[in-house]
């Protein structure tokens, strides 16, 4: 693998690779120094053309665990705002001869776009409402460590389906790996042909949370949004918060999480998110160790 583009085109052997790998390098994160010689002398320039702090950071704390050089770039602070292209951008950081770019980009397909035109390793930290594979990965690796094992559990994936790169990236990974998957919201946020990915569909919370082991719940995408999806927040909040009531119809040991950032009281509740159930603060640590196997597969250092 050179790039890691997406869970759509990654088979259960992959999958399950990268969650092998991770567990070495969440040992290494567990230690007073944390840092290894892993990818000395490899360049990764992190591209955000989004906001983002999990990943973004994340990424950077992986990197220089791995002892990789890292660089940031931001839109504000790049020629793009004085009119050159991204694929100009993305040809002059090339010349500069990195070895691994990381973007996230409001344009669905933008790391596939750079992955043809550059030479570098791509991997893509959210594309528009296409992708976002390494939050799949580091959930699965926190489903795994939670429950025992990914396939024939319940996952109910609630909020908006429709705008949701970190759905749509779970539900490829969740399927491959054995889980039955139920997506619930309002219509408005449910895509018309979303079953065609071997997911259940309800429009009913408690039908989706009724024996789930995993309640995973996504914000609202508002700034994605081309109209009004719901009458108002608190509207939404009535039917889709998940609150002590909703969370009562799954099973009793079931575990929530959130990709973040969350919208506390819209859809969770506060008592929820804090609560024993959650493994919302779980997810960004295995966010690191997933990260750095990522790293570590794609650029091939040496496991020392
Ligand atoms: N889950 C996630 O992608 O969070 P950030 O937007 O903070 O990176």
């Amino acid at each position: 693998m050179k790039h890691l583009l997406g869970i759509e085109n990654l088979n259960r052997d992959q999958i399950m690779h990268i969650l092998e790998t991770a567990v070495s390098f969440e040992e290494i994160n567990q230690r007073q120094i944390k840092k290894v010689p892993t990818l000395k002398g490899l360049s990764v320039i992190n591209f955000f053309a989004e906001p983002s702090t999990r990943t973004r950071m994340s990424f950077e704390v992986a990197e220089k665990r791995l002892s990789a050089d890292s660089y940031n770039i931001a839109v504000s602070g790049s020629a793009i705002t004085k009119g050159e292209t991204l694929s100009d951008t993305a040809l002059n950081l090339q010349a500069m001869a990195p070895d691994c770019l990381i973007i996230r980009h409001a344009v669905s397909g933008t790391p596939h776009m750079l992955a043809q035109i550059m030479d570098c390793s791509i991997i893509n930290a959210g594309d528009g409402f296409h992708e976002h594979p390494t939050q799949a990965l580091l959930d699965a690796y926190t489903i795994q460590k939670k429950k025992g094992k990914l396939d024939g559990l319940k996952v109910a994936l609630m909020g908006d389906i429709a705008h949701s790169r970190v759905a749509r990236s779970n539900i490829h990974l969740l399927t491959k790996t054995g889980s039955h998957v139920t997506v619930a919201g309002p219509a408005t946020m449910i895509p018309k042909d979303i079953k065609k990915l071997g997911v259940e569909v309800t429009y009913d919370p408690k039908e989706a949370v009724k024996d789930a082991d995993i309640v995973m719940m996504l914000r609202i995408q508002e700034e994605r949004e081309s109209g009004l999806m719901y009458p108002d927040r608190r509207e939404y909040a009535k039917f889709f918060c998940l609150d002590e009531k909703l969370l009562s119809y799954a099973k009793p040991d079931a575990t929530v999480m959130h990709p973040g950032p969350a919208n506390r009281g819209v859809e969770i509740d506060d008592n929820i998110m804090d609560g024993d159930r959650s493994v919302i603060l779980e997810q960004v640590a295995n966010g690191v160790a997933v990260r750095m196997a990522v790293l570590y597969l794609l650029l091939g250092g040496s496991n020392s």
